[in-house]
């Protein structure tokens, strides 16, 4: 295949912070510039999770969801990857970023099996703590981050980070989100890769091994044997963790006429 006709990757960028002159936002909005003017084969849609209800399923009636969650959850279900802004509250990720989160969760879980980064900007530790709780989530709901490089910016310290609209000026803290997004891209292949090669193999011989979307509650409640978790069979170098790899099986319920107009899809506001 030429180059030019391979696929880009299609990231999902979200912001834990529903703040309008979102530092956090304003690493997204900087992340989709550089993607644009320097990043071949990479396309970044910031979704916003600001209308989402706050989780409750009673709101899940008849096996489908409020149509601006299930308009969300298609978002993600047809994501390659996500690029999490994620701020720090209380040491941990902020609560429209969890909600977010769980409401992709529930059943089919839609994240399962793809890449992520996360990049953050905060106080002192630029947020660092939300990261390592964000990528403890991750175990369960079965993303895959990159390990390095790692992106946490001290916001209030000098040199100025941001304006006052929130758009980044720290020219380093721009090569940093850039080498992010070259590591999101190149790992992001190599798991697409290895999803296409194992659904080429003879049923038996998956290097990738298809698990459910979420574990019966029994499992859940009892699993000690973390065999029951991990899959079995899974090849050499891979993550050892098993994953969804046809995402046709995580089949959603019908979606409602009126979802799409439910759906945000406006940019992040410009500063
Ligand atoms: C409820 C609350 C808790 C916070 N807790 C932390 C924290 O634990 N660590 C930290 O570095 N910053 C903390 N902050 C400060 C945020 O990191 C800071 O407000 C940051 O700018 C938020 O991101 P944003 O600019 O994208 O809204 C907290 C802010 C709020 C509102």
């Amino acid at each position: 295949m030429a180059l030019s006709a391979v696929p880009a990757i299609n990231v999902v960028a979200l912001c834990g912070s529903l703040r309008k002159a979102s530092f956090n936002r304003g690493l997204i909005r900087s992340a989709i510039q550089i993607g644009e003017e320097s990043i071949k084969g990479m396309k970044i849609e910031y979704v916003d999770i600001s209308a989402l209800p706050f989780i409750n399923t009673d709101l899940e009636v008849g096996g489908t969801y409020p149509p601006v969650v299930e308009a969300f959850r298609q978002k993600i279900l047809a994501a390659d990857c996500f690029l999490f802004a994620s701020p720090e509250y209380n040491y941990s990720v902020t609560p429209p970023l969890k909600n977010a989160i769980d409401w992709a969760s529930r059943p089919p879980n839609v994240w399962a099996g793809k890449s992520a980064a996360i990049v953050s900007a905060g106080g002192g530790f630029g947020g660092g703590r939300a990261q390592y709780h964000l990528r403890q989530i991750g175990v369960f709901i079965d993303l895959h981050f990159i390990n390095k490089p790692e992106f946490f910016l001290a916001a209030f310290q000098p040199p100025q980070k941001f304006d006052s609209d929130g758009n980044l000026l720290d020219a380093q803290a721009k090569e940093n989100l850039k080498a992010v997004l070259l590591s999101l891209l190149s790992f992001t292949s190599k798991l697409n890769g290895k999803r296409q090669a194992s659904q080429a193999l003879p049923s038996g011989f998956n290097a990738v091994e298809e698990q459910p979307a979420r574990l019966p509650d029994a499992a859940i409640a009892g699993v000690s044997d973390t065999t029951h978790v991990r899959g079995h069979g899974v090849a050499e170098g891979d993550h050892g963790n098993a994953s969804i790899t046809d995402t046709s099986k995580l089949t959603l319920p019908p979606p409602s006429a009126d979802q799409n107009a439910s759906v945000k899809k406006k940019p992040p506001a410009k500063g």
